[in-house]
């Protein structure tokens, strides 16, 4: 094989992200920012999700205009029927279906002999082993993008160790509480509660689960370098852990989204929303008090039953504290379906002035909104990055994988945070609600304000993370500029 690539070719890399809103938004982000640095770049995306922002984002294209010839999408079928719901639940059917259309389409892609637009990198998503694979084996360095936390994945890095030593999993009667202490700088705080499933339980499903998770944590290695979305003021003490794992070179780029905005000066930001953006609740926001409001939002991903939805919305109304709160059409578990606009009506009528729903936000602008005191999250990595940046304190409500850790380390570490842990009824809501706005909101604050610093300057010439993605782009020019044979 003989890949040439010359001295001056300029770098094309193509970016491959996880299905889904959150990934493909910080990914877009990540892309942006390679074009301001003169790299050509390729978006693969599947045809559902690209329509889904053309929907729903106006200039989702148009904006990378101001980089001619830099950017473009790339198309492919995420391997499911045209109308196939795609629910949460069919998520990792659709990773499997994904994957065999990929392959062979990554395949293609980094062998394409087009002249001066050859592919001469790959970044992708750390869970894609089979792209790593594909690029040892056709000679394209292929970087990983880590869309958890950094603390996320350097407890999952200590998975393997815990099987090893017969700690994991836990065999029926043992106590969820018990703790889990191999992790440097988590000492007493991680339960076993807080990992994935299949070391929780046992059987043919969960082995399936383990043998997959080994595979792709041992693939990882085979990444040209690992991309995290955090920064290293934030994540101190994990950081060699994670480099003790994982041989090739970490660069910290984070946070994606206020990096891309400190490169950007005086550009308008983006936004790349898989659902429209409501903006009347900023005329809102803009009427309300300073730091008066929570903001509520689980995500683009976790599910409510009708009877926790209830609960919030009294819990919320009874605090006394006005909300704005995001109420995704397709927030409801399956089988109970949102769509009786005439219950959202009710419930918007019953908010009276102090709250405001929408079905979707512009989030990052919410969360910078002087209104905004504190935040009700899921525990997802963007918003839990995005509360950082904006300094606001957070409620934490963790409800699948990497969340849960993150909340651990949210409330328990950085101490920006109250951990809800599973409590969903109205009293505790309500009781959690003015803790966070009122007698604990002073200290949380404090903490929440030092690491929005941390945060910005880390961007700012000079920062951490503006260096490390200095180094990746050297690194990216360097590997594209090799003569493979
Ligand atoms: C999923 C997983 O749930 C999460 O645990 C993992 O860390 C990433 O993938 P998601 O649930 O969507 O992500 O959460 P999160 O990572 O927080 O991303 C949500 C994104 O949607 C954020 O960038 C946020 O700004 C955006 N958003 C959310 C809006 O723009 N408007 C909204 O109204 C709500």
């Amino acid at each position: 094989m003989d890949i040439a690539r010359g001295e001056n070719a300029v770098p094309h890399v193509l970016i491959f992200p996880l299905p889904i809103q959150s990934p493909v938004n910080s990914m877009l982000k990540l892309a942006e920012l390679l074009c301001l640095a003169g790299v050509h770049v390729t978006f693969l995306i599947t045809k559902h999700n690209h329509q889904r922002l053309l929907r729903s984002t106006d200039g989702v294209e148009s904006r990378f205009d101001r980089y001619p010839g830099s950017f473009g999408f790339e198309i492919i079928s995420d391997g499911f029927p045209e109308d196939h719901p795609r629910s949460v639940d069919d998520f990792l059917d659709l990773l499997n279906c994904l994957q065999g259309v990929a392959e062979p389409h990554l395949r293609q892609v980094f062998l394409r002999p087009e002249k001066g637009r050859k592919v001469t990198c790959g970044i992708v998503e750390a869970k894609f082993s089979y792209a790593f694979e594909i690029g040892s084996e056709v000679g394209v360095p292929v970087f990983a993008f880590e869309t958890i936390s950094p603390c996320c994945l350097g407890v999952f890095l200590c998975i393997p160790q815990l099987f090893e030593a017969g700690k994991l999993p836990l065999t029926k009667g043992e106590d969820l509480e018990t703790s889990v202490d191999v992790v440097p700088g988590m000492e007493g705080l991680l339960k076993v509660r807080d990992l994935p499933r299949f070391c929780r339980t046992e059987g043919p499903q969960a082995e399936k689960s383990r043998k997959l998770f080994m595979a792709k944590i041992q693939s990882l290695r085979k990444a040209q370098g690992l991309i995290l979305n955090s920064f290293e003021e934030l994540e101190g003490p994990i950081l060699p852990h994670i480099r003790t794992h994982f041989p090739n070179t970490t660069y910290l780029i984070g946070p994606v989204q206020q990096h891309l905005k400190t490169r950007l000066a005086e550009m308008p930001p983006s936004s790349n929303s898989f659902w429209r953006e409501d903006k009347t609740c900023i005329q809102w926001l803009d009427e309300q008090p300073d730091e008066s409001v929570i903001y509520v939002s689980f995500g683009s991903l976790s599910t409510l039953t009708m009877a926790q939805l209830m609960e919030v919305f009294h819990g919320l109304v009874t605090s006394g504290v006005r909300f704005l709160w995001v109420l995704r059409p397709d927030i409801l578990k399956a089988g109970e379906e949102l769509s009786d606009q005439n219950m959202v009506t009710q419930l918007k009528k019953n908010c009276s002035q102090n709250g405001q729903i929408v079905s979707w936000a512009p989030q990052e602008q919410v969360l910078a909104h002087r209104a905004v005191g504190g935040f009700w999250t899921h525990s997802g990595w963007n918003s839990t990055l995005e509360s950082i940046i904006a300094g606001k304190p957070m409620i934490c409500w963790a409800q699948i994988g990497d969340q849960r850790i993150t909340r651990r380390v949210v409330s328990e570490v950085w101490k920006i945070g109250v951990d809800m842990e599973d409590k969903c009824d109205r009293l505790s809501i309500e009781k959690m609600v003015k803790e966070l706005m009122g007698s604990r909101r002073q200290e949380l604050k404090k903490s929440a304000q030092k690491f929005s610093k941390l945060a910005k300057k880390s961007v700012n010439n000079g920062g951490s993370s503006y260096t490390s993605f200095d180094h990746l782009i050297n690194d990216i020019r360097r590997l594209s500029s090799i003569e493979h044979s």
